[in-house]
C-alpha cells in the first residue's frame, strides 16, 4: 500500500504543535500500525530528520503503553491497542491522521508521547490492599464467590492505557478509576480499605484535572479491555456509600 501518514510533531511540552505529513509506499497490509511508525522513523533517521517519537513496550495488548488517536478515534478504528491494529485496517491511498492522546492532565512530553503519570498518582491514593508479608498463604485460605472473582478479574484487565480519558468529551478517568477502585472493591483482601480507597482515588482524579463523567459512554465504545460503563456505577454507590459513613461518624 502507498499512504501518506499526518503526523502531530511537537518538540517538547512547551513547543507549538503542526501536523506534518510523510508520505510512505510499500507498506504491508501484515504489518502492525507500530511497525509502519518504525518504518516510517527509519527513513527519517537514514536522511537525517528527527524520528517520531511514541510509546510502546509489550507490543501484545498488555502493558497499556501505547495508545495514538488515530484519525480522531484513540487506538484507532478496530476496539484494540494501537500494537494491536494492523495495516490491513486501511487502504491504499489513506492519508492517516495520528495524533497523541488530548487531555489537560496528559501533557505532551514530544511528539506522540504524553506523560501519563496522573494515573499513577491516582493509583497511589488508594489502588493497593495491605497485605501482611512473610510466606504466601495458601490458594483457598480466602474463598472467593465465583462471581467477584470473574468480575473483579474483569475490571483488572484495564491496561491504564488512557483511551477512555482521550475519548471523553469531559476529559474524565472514571472508566479508568472505576476499574481500579473495583477490581480491589469485590475481593474480601480489599474490603479494609474499600472506603478509603474510593474517596482517596476520586479526589486525587479530580485534583488532577480530570472532568467529571456526565453518561456519554464513549470511554467504553473504546476501550482495549472492554471495561463496562457499569463499572462507573459501581464507583459511584461504592462513593455514596464511602460519603455517607463518613457523615454518619460525623
Ligand atoms: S478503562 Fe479501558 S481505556 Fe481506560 S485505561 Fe483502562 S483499559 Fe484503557
Ligand atoms: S505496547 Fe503494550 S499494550 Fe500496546
Amino acid at each position: 500500500m502507498n499512504i501518506t501518514v499526518r503526523v502531530w510533531r511537537q518538540a517538547n511540552r512547551k513547543a507549538e504543535g503542526k501536523m506534518v505529513a510523510y508520505p510512505l509506499n510499500g507498506v504491508s497490509e501484515h504489518m502492525s500500525f507500530l511497525e509502519m511508525l518504525d518504518v516510517l522513523n527509519e527513513g527519517l533517521t537514514m536522511r537525517g530528520d528527527d524520528p517520531i517519537a511514541f510509546d510502546s513496550d509489550c507490543r501484545e495488548g498488555i502493558c497499556g503503553m501505547c495508545g495514538l488517536v488515530i484519525n480522531g478515534v484513540p487506538h484507532g478504528p478496530q476496539q484494540t491497542t494501537t500494537c494491536q491494529l494492523h495495516m490491513r485496517s486501511f487502504n491504499n491511498g489513506d492519508v492517516i491522521d495520528v495524533e497523541p492522546f488530548r487531555a489537560g492532565p496528559f501533557p505532551v512530553i514530544k511528539d506522540l508521547v504524553v506523560d501519563r503519570s496522573a494515573f499513577d498518582r491516582i493509583i497511589q491514593s488508594g489502588g493497593y490492599i495491605s497485605a501482611p508479608t512473610g510466606t504466601a498463604p495458601d490458594a483457598h485460605a480466602v474463598p472467593v464467590p465465583k462471581r467477584d472473582a470473574d468480575a473483579a478479574f474483569d475490571a483488572a484487565t484495564c491496561i491504564a492505557c488512557g483511551a477512555c480519558v482521550a475519548a471523553c468529551p469531559n476529559g474524565s478517568a472514571m472508566l479508568y478509576t472505576a476499574a481500579k477502585v473495583t477490581h480491589l472493591g469485590l475481593l474480601p483482601q480489599g474490603q479494609p480499605e474499600r472506603d478509603s480507597r474510593v474517596l482517596g482515588m476520586v479526589a486525587q482524579h479530580d485534583a488532577e484535572g480530570f472532568g467529571g463523567c456526565t453518561n456519554i459512554g464513549e470511554c467504553t465504545a473504546v476501550c482495549p479491555k472492554g471495561i463496562p460503563f457499569e463499572t462507573i456505577s459501581r464507583l459511584n454507590r461504592d462513593l455514596i456509600g464511602a460519603l455517607a459513613k463518613g457523615k454518619a461518624k460525623a
